[in-house]
């Protein structure tokens, strides 16, 4: 069966600079990660921007990226850093001379240093020092973007950051900081979208992390409805000044009753008998639901910018891009505007609080060489986004 996806169709692949580039001074570098790595060179994309964009351009029409924070401003309000501009200028035109369409993220969970020493998204000031760097960066690179994602997962940020503790600031069952994040983060996404559209009118548009949160038990009734509400609905609720709303899907969260990972409940899902990645259990079908769900409540064009499988065995991964594919399908045939999908992630890169052995990459990177090898995921992929169809036995 032969599923084709609508024209002009954008198939792309998704990265952040956090997780591919040297770290800038950020908060995020020097981080000591699960499986012991350190985040400080990280794949060394910064160094290598030639022949990354040749694997980049090979993979799509499209490519979701987001430069470093640190590297282009240096201090409050201070103006941009021109060699830095001028780099990552000469990446982009790379990128659109080969045709691909370019979608900007903002802001991918690391803040500088000098953000930090203000008070960080806890602060007041926090969402106007966004808004003046939003502003300079619309005009620094706005005729090179296609597209604009303002912040990457809010809901996830706050909650790793203020209530679980997993990524800087590290704080934990802070609920007043985190509503206090979410509502800066909220103020500066809606300002952020001003200032790109007085310069450019291109799509602006927001991603919700999404997952399928599923109750197994009465207890476990709560807390996933309490996770559903909150991520599905209230936090996204805040980033309604959108042109296309962005999902992540990863898979499913079963609460039985507390929430279900590989990564922090090790051995359940085999226990169990049911499929999973290093890090969630496998749920292909939860992404065409989210898709409904998202369409039924803001009628807006929706892309999915992120969606990947933490794995070593890539034979998994093909599969997982068959099954979330088809799952899209579904969706567009349900009626969902869906206009592209960003497979997470091109490379091999530093998997946030987890570290480098957990892969997601299509493209896979040697620890210590850092040389690029595609895997038979990136030519699978590749096919698919040339022919803008997936052929299914
Ligand atoms: C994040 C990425 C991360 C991926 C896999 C997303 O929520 O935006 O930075 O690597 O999930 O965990």
């Amino acid at each position: 069966m032969k599923l084709t996806f609508p024209e002009g169709f954008l198939w792309g692949t998704s990265t952040s600079a956090l997780q591919i580039e040297s770290a800038g001074n950020h908060d995020w570098r020097g981080l000591k990660a699960k499986d012991s790595s350190i985040l400080y060179k990280n794949i060394e994309h910064d160094l290598r921007r030639n022949e990354d964009a040749e694997i980049i351009a090979s993979l799509g029409n499209a490519y979701r990226f987001s430069p470093d924070w640190s590297k282009l401003q240096r201090e409050p309000k201070g103006e941009l850093e021109t060699k830095v501009i001028d780099g990552y200028r000469n990446f982009m035109g790379t990128l659109k001379d080969r045709g691909i369409h370019l979608m900007f993220v903002l802001h991918h969970f690391a803040n500088p240093d000098w953000f930090v020493n203000v008070g960080s998204w806890t602060a007041e000031e926090s969402a106007e020092l966004f808004r003046d760097y939003s502003k300079k960066v619309a005009s620094a690179f706005g005729d090179l973007v296609d597209s604009w994602n303002t912040i990457n997962e809010p809901g996830l940020y706050i909650d790793y950051g203020y209530l679980s503790g997993n990524f800087p600031p590290y704080k934990k069952a802070r609920l007043i900081s985190a509503l206090k994040v979410l509502n800066n983060m909220s103020t500066a996404h809606n300002l952020a979208y001003d200032e790109i559209k007085e310069k450019y009118d291109r799509p602006v548009g927001i991603s919700n992390d999404t997952m399928n949160f599923h109750a197994e038990s009465l207890l476990g009734k709560i807390l996933a409805r309490t996770a559903d509400w909150t991520k599905l609905d209230y936090v996204p609720d805040k980033f309604k000044k959108v042109d296309f709303v962005g999902l992540s899907y990863y898979g499913r969260i079963p609460f039985r009753p507390g929430p279900i990972t590989e990564v922090n409940t090790p051995g359940i899902f085999d226990e169990l008998g049911r499929p999973h990645d290093n890090i969630w259990e496998y749920y292909p079908e939860g992404l065409r639901d989210m898709l409904i769900r998202f369409e039924k409540k803001y009628r807006k064009p929706i892309i999915i910018t992120e969606n990947g499988c933490c794995t070593d065995d890539d034979d998994q991964r093909i599969q997982s891009i068959k099954d979330h594919l088809k799952a899209a399908h579904d969706a567009i045939k349900s009626g969902v505007n869906l206009k592209g999908y960003f497979h997470w992630s091109t490379f091999d890169n530093f998997e946030l609080h987890l570290g480098l052995s957990y892969r997601f990459g299509l493209v896979g990177v040697d620890s210590k060489t850092l040389e690029r090898k595609p895997k038979g995921s990136a030519l699978f992929y590749e096919i698919i986004a040339k022919n803008n169809f997936l052929e299914i036995i």
